[in-house]
């Protein structure tokens, strides 16, 4: 039996990826005893496979809680990259060029005039610009461009240099990192007729912990499955392409309905995605490639010069609505959810952090989770 069997955690975080390592952070900042486990190495699924787009303004369809949070966390970006800067030593590349959403067809413009509609009624720092001045910004855009959308805003970072990060910072401020341990059940105790966490059993061994944080993305649903939880999280795999600097470098994140291309500091250029239910495999296919390469191309026709140097695939976790899922279990006492970020993870890592570590640390979160209650869920299917 391992000697953590005599260690008693104030937490256990299920999952070493942004998420997780995020508010193992934070915790550790406040005093607590923390541990972190990965069934793998630590930032190694979603958090690495992501494009690093800090994208609300592209992302979101409408405003509402969701919207809201996107656009609290966005704001605190910068901060939090100068802070990841200090502690680790690990700069996350925070870009600011910001985003444009182009129009290449002419199906394109009633998608985009009702996000300029939405997006200028709600007061967002949204520009509406020519074709020409457009290509000024970016020669290498198709001439078939007919306008776009640009969100000043709409920053971007190096998401594989920000899981290194908070990997670094947590450790350096004393959270315990267990890679390549399993969790395999959650253990819970009846007090009082009412159900409380108590530890884990994993690979391993057993963990003693107050309090268990889920952040173990796509798989969140399998971790909690021994408990009467009704948390669904399922995998919906996107695939990715990087290639080589193009002969004129991007600095805008390029969106369209069809696809996006992120140029990186190294000077190549990512390009996604898919959007696929195929459960948790995390194959490179032809055709999501052909069909992300056919997107870069109708972007950048210079594209298809361009050498391949890299192909992945990563699973965004999606809860029924898309929405993340995020504070405490109502029926079992120190269990916390921190999941179901979908496409949004990376830019939702600030401010998740700080929502959990508050509710840990201080009862209570001054950011209004009751949106992204597990609850929600089961009124749903109470409803049906
Ligand atoms: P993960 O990074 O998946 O981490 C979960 C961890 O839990 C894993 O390391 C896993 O090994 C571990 N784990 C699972 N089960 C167990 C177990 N039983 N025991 C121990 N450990 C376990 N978001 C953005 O904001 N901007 C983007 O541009 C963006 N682009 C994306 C592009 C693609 C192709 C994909 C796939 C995602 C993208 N996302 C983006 C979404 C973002 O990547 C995720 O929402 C985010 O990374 C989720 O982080 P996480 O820490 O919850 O999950
Ligand atoms: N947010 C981009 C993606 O999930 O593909």
């Amino acid at each position: 039996m391992s000697e953590d069997h005599q260690t008693q955690w104030d937490v256990a975080v299920v999952g070493g990826g942004v998420i997780g390592c995020s508010i193992a952070w934070r915790l550790a900042q406040g005093g607590l005893r923390v541990i972190v486990l990965d069934k793998s190495d630590f930032g190694s699924e979603a958090s690495y496979a992501a494009g690093g787009m800090l994208a609300p303004l592209s992302e979101a369809d409408q405003t509402g809680a969701f919207f809201d949070l996107c656009v609290a966390s966005r704001a605190i970006y910068s901060d939090f990259a100068r802070e990841l800067l200090e502690s680790s030593a690990i700069d996350i590349e925070y870009r600011t060029e910001g985003t444009l959403y182009l129009s290449l067809r002419e199906e394109d413009d009633e998608e985009l005039d009702r996000r300029w509609q939405w997006q200028q009624a709600t007061g967002l720092n949204v520009k509406r610009l020519g074709a020409g001045c457009v290509r000024k910004l970016e020669p290498g855009i198709t001439t078939a461009l007919r306008w776009a959308l640009k969100f000043p805003d709409d920053h971007q970072v190096n998401n594989r240099l920000l899981a290194a990060a908070l990997f670094e910072s947590a450790r350096l401020s004393g959270v315990e990192t267990r890679p390549h341990t399993e969790v395999h059940q959650l253990l819970t105790e009846s007090v009082a007729g009412k159900e409380r966490v108590t530890g884990l059993k994993t690979s391993r061994g057993l963990i003693l912990a107050d309090r268990l944080i889920i952040a173990a993305g796509s798989w969140s649903s399998q971790v909690t499955s021994s408990t009467a939880s009704t948390l669904e999280v399922l995998p919906v795999r996107g695939q990715m392409v990087a290639f080589e600097m193009p002969v004129q470098p991007l600095s805008h994140v390029i969106y369209s309905r069809r696809g996006y291309l992120i140029p990186r500091n190294s000077g190549c250029v990512i390009a996604g995605s898919t959007t696929e239910r195929t459960g948790f495999n995390k194959s490179v296919t032809a055709g999501g490639v052909a069909d992300i390469l056919n997107h870069a191309i109708e972007i950048m026709p210079s594209t298809r010069e361009l050498a391949i140097t890299e192909t992945w695939a990563g699973l965004r976790p999606h809860a029924h609505d898309g929405l993340p899922v995020l504070g405490k279990d109502p029926q079992i006492d120190g269990l916390i959810y921190a999941t179901a970020h979908y496409r949004n993870g990376i830019l939702l890592t600030p401010i998740t952090a700080r929502a959990i570590s508050e509710l840990v640390l201080e009862g209570d979160s001054s950011i209004n989770l009751s949106p992204f209650s597990i609850s929600r869920r089961t009124l749903r299917l109470a409803e049906h």
